[in-house]
C-alpha cells in the first residue's frame, strides 16, 4: 500500500474483530517502521505499553471509561511521552552522531548546551510539550503503518490517566497523550462515510 492510500484509507475503527490476537511479532515489526519517525534533535522521548493480554485489556477499558474497543482490539498501545527522554537519550544520540562522522568530538558540548536551552528542565511545560509533540508524530506514524500491514487503529484521549498510570505502572512525571487500539475490523461491519473535515481554506493562510 503506498502512503497516499494509507492516509485516505485510515479510519477510527470502533467496531474490531473479538478474540483475534495480534503477534508480538507483528506488533514489533510496528513500532520498528514507525521507530523511524522523525523527532526533536532525534531525542526519541516516547514509550509504549502494549496491552494484548485479556485480563489486562480489561483493566485498560475500566481506565478508558468501559469504551468496548479498548477491550475488543487485539492489542492496545499506550502512548507515553517522557519529559526525562532529553537526559536518557541524548548520550546515544551524540555517540551515533560522532560515530556517523555528523559530529566532531569537540562539538558535543555545544550540542548539549543547545538542548538544554531548547527544551527547558525536565519539569517544564516546555519539556512536556516537546515530549507530548514527538509523541504524537511517533502515534501518527504507527496508524499508517498499520495500514500498510492489513491492521486498523483507533486514537484514543478518552481516559482516566491517573487510573492507567496506576493500572499499568507509569511514573508520575509521564503524560499520555493517547492510547491506539489496533487489530481487525469486525466481519460484517461496514464504516459509515467519513466524517467532515474543515475546507482548507479555513485553517490556512498563505504568504
Ligand atoms: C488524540 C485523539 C484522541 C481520540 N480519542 C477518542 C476516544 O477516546 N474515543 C473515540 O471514540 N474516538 C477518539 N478519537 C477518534 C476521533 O474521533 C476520530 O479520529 C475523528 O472523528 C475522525 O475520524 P477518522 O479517524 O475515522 O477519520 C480520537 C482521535 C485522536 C486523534
Amino acid at each position: 500500500m503506498d502512503i497516499i492510500q494509507a492516509i485516505k484509507e485510515r479510519r477510527s475503527i470502533n467496531f474490531f474483530e473479538t478474540g483475534k490476537s495480534i503477534s508480538k511479532e507483528k506488533i514489533r515489526e510496528l513500532l520498528e517502521l514507525a521507530n523511524l519517525s522523525p523527532s526533536s534533535m532525534n531525542l526519541q522521548p516516547w514509550r509504549v505499553v502494549v496491552v494484548m493480554e485479556a485480563e489486562r485489556k480489561k483493566i485498560l477499558r475500566k481506565c478508558a471509561f468501559d469504551q468496548p474497543k479498548a477491550e475488543e482490539a487485539s492489542a492496545v498501545l499506550i502512548m507515553i511521552a517522557d519529559p526525562k527522554g532529553v537526559e536518557e537519550n541524548l548520550g546515544q544520540v551524540l555517540d551515533s552522531w560522532q560515530a556517523l562522522g555528523f559530529i566532531k568530538p569537540e562539538m558535543r558540548d555545544t550540542y548539549t548546551g543547545m538542548v538544554k536551552n531548547l527544551y527547558d528542565t525536565e519539569d517544564s511545560l516546555k519539556r512536556k510539550l516537546f515530549a507530548v509533540k514527538n509523541t504524537a508524530l511517533f502515534a501518527m506514524n504507527i496508524m499508517l503503518a498499520a495500514k500498510g500491514l492489513g491492521l486498523e487503529t483507533h486514537p484514543m484521549d478518552g481516559f482516566d490517566e491517573d487510573c492507567l498510570k496506576k493500572e499499568f505502572n507509569i511514573p508520575a512525571d509521564k503524560t499520555i497523550p493517547m492510547l491506539i487500539t489496533v487489530g481487525y475490523l469486525r466481519q460484517g461491519i461496514t464504516l459509515l462515510p467519513r466524517a467532515f473535515r474543515r475546507k482548507i481554506e479555513d485553517f490556512v493562510r498563505f504568504e
